[in-house]
């Protein structure tokens, strides 16, 4: 199967470690196995089980914790997989044929873009606005989605905007894929990183085809166990099943444990506070940042999410100075153009305040160059 680079996170791989300053990050510092011991995961304990295959579903534990989570659903609704990535991978795999309409929303995380084109459906998108706080285009919303259209993607909150869509936005995506027949596949792996928004409400529920993506990697700070899930409908579940024996089997067993303690309703409030308070503390450092450039950089701020999505006035293309920024500053930012918006730059919120200003000062330093 030919598939296209994923231009982003080919980026982050090839420069992340090599970088003085990662400001290409998208969810908050990361939390430690220490922590993780002191909320209740049994290190001392793991030690002496045999690392044998673990369940390759997920552990029916670890599937109760999830799908106590999702109202009606049982262990039979869940599937557990490596990060949220590999979840949206699998329903694409089963879902998703030649010649199949995917729509997706716009910018976003590009995952589903590259897949569902290598299985060689025609991806429709629709724009997020700036102008009206992202709220998306409804008459692009209505040309992607139509009978015709297999699979909706979004997140929700939304990378790289942090934006959260509204109620009535919900109710209009979720009766349009009913009346329609499409898979509505929302990515809440954000849910849970409010900076300033309610807890955003989950599309779970909202609709017969309604599938739901999620993991502990950004809401939860603890993407290097690569646990995700799939919340959804029986069939579908069996048959994202099917894939995942094809190839990965299943998840590592340490982190279908680890999963068992951050998922327990106690510790995933307190993982969901520790990502609010960091970036509560971390929005307006970066707010009083932005503003030191006058109008030639704007933004809405997120109101969700450890990203900041940035405009900036000039016509030189968003890759361009990103490439810039790494070069002159060892300082990796998203160029807009691999989240598909030009003319804008991704910039990490969820370090170390030492480590944001640092960073921040990096960038500006590059940027005022240009945008003067
Ligand atoms: C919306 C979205 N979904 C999925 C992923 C990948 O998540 P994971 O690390 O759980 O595979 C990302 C990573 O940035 C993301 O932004």
């Amino acid at each position: 199967m030919k598939i296209e680079t994923f231009q982003m996170e080919r980026m982050q791989s090839t420069w992340e470690n090599l970088v003085d300053y990662d400001m290409s990050e998208s969810g908050v510092r990361p939390l430690t196995l220490r922590e993780l011991a002191a909320m209740g995961f049994d290190l001392e304990s793991f030690l002496d089980v045999p690392l044998g295959y673990s369940q390759s579903n997920g552990t029916i534990e670890l599937r109760e914790r999830i799908a106590e989570m999702y109202p009606g659903a049982t262990t039979e609704h869940v599937e557990v997989t490596n990060g949220t990535s590999e979840a949206n991978y699998l329903i694409a795999l089963s879902q998703v044929r030649a010649g199949d309409v995917v729509a997706m929303q716009v910018p976003n995380y590009m995952q589903m873009w590259g897949v569902a084109r290598s299985l060689g459906a025609d991806v429709k998108t629709f724009r997020l606005c700036s102008e009206s706080a992202w709220e998306p285009d409804w008459d692009e919303f209505e040309r992607a989605v139509t009978p015709k259209t297999r699979l909706l993607y979004l997140s929700n909150p939304n990378n790289p905007t942090g934006s959260v869509l509204s109620e009535a936005a919900m109710r209009r995506i979720a009766d349009r894929c009913q009346e329609t027949g499409t898979w509505l596949l929302s990515d809440e792996v954000y849910l849970g990183a409010e900076i300033t928004a309610p807890r955003t409400t989950s599309f779970w529920g909202m609709g017969d085809r309604v599938i739901v993506t999620s993991g502990l990697s950004k809401a939860y700070g603890i993407p290097g166990v690569r646990i995700g899930w799939i919340a959804g409908g029986k069939e579908l579940v069996a048959d994202c099943w099917s894939q995942h024996d094809y190839i990965t089997i299943g998840p590592n067993k340490m982190s279908d444990r680890i999963a068992q303690v951050a998922v327990e309703p106690k510790n995933r409030e307190r993982c969901y506070s520790r990502t609010g308070e960091i970036l509560r503390h971390n929005l307006p450092i970066a707010q009083e940042w932005s503003r030191s450039f006058r109008d030639r950089l704007t933004w809405t701020a997120p109101t969700a999410g450890a990203i900041a999505l940035v405009k900036y006035e000039s016509d030189t293309p968003s890759l361009a100075i990103a490439e810039r920024v790494r070069l002159n500053q060892n300082t990796l930012i998203v160029p807009g153009t691999h989240v598909g918006i030009e003319g804008h730059l991704r910039i990490w919120l969820g370090g170390r305040e030492d480590y944001l200003r640092e960073g921040l000062r990096r960038i500006a330093t590059e940027l005022k160059g240009l945008l003067d």
